[in-house]
């Protein structure tokens, strides 16, 4: 998993205050929603793209973040060689990267047709990978119960939260009988989820750029996890972090 969600935040924090994601006055100011414009702005340059993934362009920090996270999912929902695997906002392959050599097939689905071609050359070398541009709102181009583990990591942080639980749904159509989902934010109750929440809060109402981090309370995400209908739903939420993970019934 990324260092820390303060890392992370910060980061962006500090992108945004130098650089509006809205390029200029006379543009039409783009919505939280409007993900599609929003993160084919922000990841228009490689460096740009590696930023707004985990706050750091060096590829070193990339790959250790990357098995970091792998790890996690290993130990929650378990990956294994013959799994079909989707990843919910995929980025620059990060974590790809680090999975796709341990399971059947690895798809990744980015609402930004950027961070795709970016993900595309640093994953050139697998030749179990799938990428493919989503609407932002749902996986309509999945067929339904194909896919053995769907996960989606720090990405319900730049989501409003409707959409958060549309994914949820989406989750749960495109897994198989038995299929395995996982998910996590950043948890507001933590001390560096509320020093996001805090420092976020100093942006003046109509400055505050579409994508920056909005942090879940663990039992949102369960919530979402429980009314979508997942079973042996667990958390986690002893860092900065709330995990949380499912197994379709
Ligand atoms: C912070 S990056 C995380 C990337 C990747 N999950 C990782 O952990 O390395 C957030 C990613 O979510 C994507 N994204 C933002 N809104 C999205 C949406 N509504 N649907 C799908 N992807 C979205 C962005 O384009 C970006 O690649």
């Amino acid at each position: 998993m990324v260092e820390s969600v303060w890392n992370h935040a910060e980061q962006h924090t500090e992108v945004e205050m130098n650089k509006s994601v809205n390029p200029s006055e006379s543009s039409p100011r783009l919505e939280r929603s409007d993900y599609k414009a929003v993160w084919t702005n922000l990841s228009e340059t490689v460096a740009g793209a590696k930023m707004h993934v985990i706050g750091t362009d060096r590829e070193e920090d990339l790959v250790v973040s990357g098995a970091q996270t792998y790890e996690w999912l290993r130990k929650t929902v378990g990956i294994r060689p013959e799994d079909v695997v989707l990843e919910i906002g995929c980025g620059v392959g990060r974590v790809g990267k680090e999975l796709a050599p341990h399971c059947r097939r690895w798809i990744g689905c980015d609402v930004s047709p950027h961070m795709l071609r970016f993900a595309a050359e640093r994953l050139r070398g697998l030749s179990n990978v799938e990428l493919k541009e989503i609407n932002g709102y749902n996986l309509q181009t999945i067929l339904s119960d194909s896919i053995d583990v769907v996960y989606c990591t720090i990405v319900f942080m730049h989501l409003e939260s409707w959409d958060r639980y549309s994914y949820v749904l989406e989750a749960m159509r495109v897994l198989r009988r038995g299929g395995r989902f996982y998910v996590d934010n950043a948890n507001l109750c933590s001390e560096g989820g509320w020093k996001v929440f805090e420092v976020h809060r100093t942006f003046p109402p109509r400055q505050r750029p579409p994508h920056i981090t909005e942090c879940s309370t663990p039992q949102e995400i369960e919530t979402y996890l429980r009314r979508a209908g997942l079973h042996d739903v667990r958390l986690r939420a002893d860092d900065d972090f709330v995990r949380a993970w499912g197994r379709k019934p």
